[in-house]
């Protein structure tokens, strides 16, 4: 019977079709796809700090309405990543409560720290950058609810990125010192940037499942090799240099070669042992905590309406 079954869904992924949430599914692919998307929920929300830190430093209005609507963004993000992991079968509360324990990871890039006002530039156009190569690809996943999604948080990341890359041009022609500063930021956030797209496929353990479930639709290394193949004009475009001195266009291959990641830091970060972990964490549970008033008072409003309702 089981086994009919998940012919049937197999089939029905094979064939385009999506999965919705009433629909039969595997134990494995419901929770690795909880994994994934409760993830990248957290990820969105955590992602708000290193941004936001800037906000209040913004260097004129424009900036500080450009930072203030794309950090909000990034929340309403989250809210629609937690609601799609929720048809799922898992509580908001349960996913909170794995990312203050630590139980659940983010994005490594976040752990990173915000220094100066070009990691804004920086974040938007290669973080975001490669946020969108990644969900351009999430767009066809085979869960209905987490497809659609990724369609408006596309559209929305795609902003993000050109606000990034308009703020790094600003620098990049700007004065010699802020064209250093941009610089720096580049050689900061390039190679953690390429981490966000995980091990290499060798080392995924995930990858071979969510590629037969086309929860993913292409592995995390062609990904990243649609980032570099991206990036690299970009960075010329801008006047610096490339922070990978091993970069060489490949003509066979069409694509770059490239040098390879720092893995000890990537695993590291991942693992709880990044510059800024321990406080991304503490903070997300400060918000929260003093967040709980806002909660008790929705869930007693809600109650007094189904009272009076009865
Ligand atoms: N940061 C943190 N953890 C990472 C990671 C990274 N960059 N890359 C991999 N990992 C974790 C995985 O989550 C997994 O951990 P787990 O077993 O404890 O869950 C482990 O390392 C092994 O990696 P796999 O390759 O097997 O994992 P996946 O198959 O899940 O692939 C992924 C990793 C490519 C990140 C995939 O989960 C994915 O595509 N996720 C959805 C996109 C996402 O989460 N993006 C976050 C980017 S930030 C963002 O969107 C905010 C925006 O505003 C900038």
């Amino acid at each position: 019977m089981e086994i009919d079954q998940e012919q049937k869904f197999q089939n029905k992924i094979d064939t385009e079709e999506k999965i919705e949430p009433k629909d039969w599914m595997p134990d494995a692919y419901r929770k690795n796809l909880i994994r994934q998307i409760s993830q990248h929920a957290h990820s969105e929300v955590i992602g708000m700090q290193p941004e936001g830190n800037w906000i209040s430093r913004a260097p004129s209005l424009r900036r500080k309405a450009i930072l203030l609507a794309k950090v909000q963004d990034e929340g309403g993000h989250g809210l629609y990543l937690y609601s799609t992991a929720e048809t799922l079968g898992i509580t908001r509360e349960e996913m909170i409560n794995a990312l203050q324990d630590g139980s659940a990871k983010y994005a490594s890039i976040f752990n990173y720290p915000t220094q100066t006002w070009a990691d804004v530039g920086a974040i938007g156009w290669l973080v975001d950058g490669a946020a969108i190569v990644n969900q351009i690809s999430l767009q066809r996943t085979s869960y209905g609810p987490y497809s659609r999604s990724m369609v408006r948080i596309c559209k929305e990341e795609s902003f993000h990125q050109r606000q990034g890359y308009e703020l790094m041009l600003a620098l990049s022609r700007g004065s010699e010192a802020q064209k250093e500063m941009a610089q720096d930021s580049l050689n900061r956030f390039y190679w953690p940037a390429l981490m966000m797209f995980g091990p290499h496929d060798t080392e995924s353990a995930h990858s071979a499942s969510s590629m037969k479930w086309k929860i993913k639709r292409e592995t995390n290394d062609d990904l990243r090799q649609k980032f570099i193949d991206q990036t690299a004009p970009q960075i010329e475009f801008l006047g610096l240099s490339h922070p990978d001195k091993n970069l060489k266009w490949n003509e066979k291959r069409s694509h770059y070669d490239c040098g390879e990641i720092n893995w000890d830091e990537f695993w590291r970060v991942i693992n709880g042992d990044g510059h800024c972990n321990r406080q991304r964490v503490q903070h997300h549970i400060n918000a929260h905590e003093e967040g709980a008033w806002v909660r008790e008072a929705l869930v007693s409003y809600q109650q007094k309406k189904k009272t009076k309702a009865a």
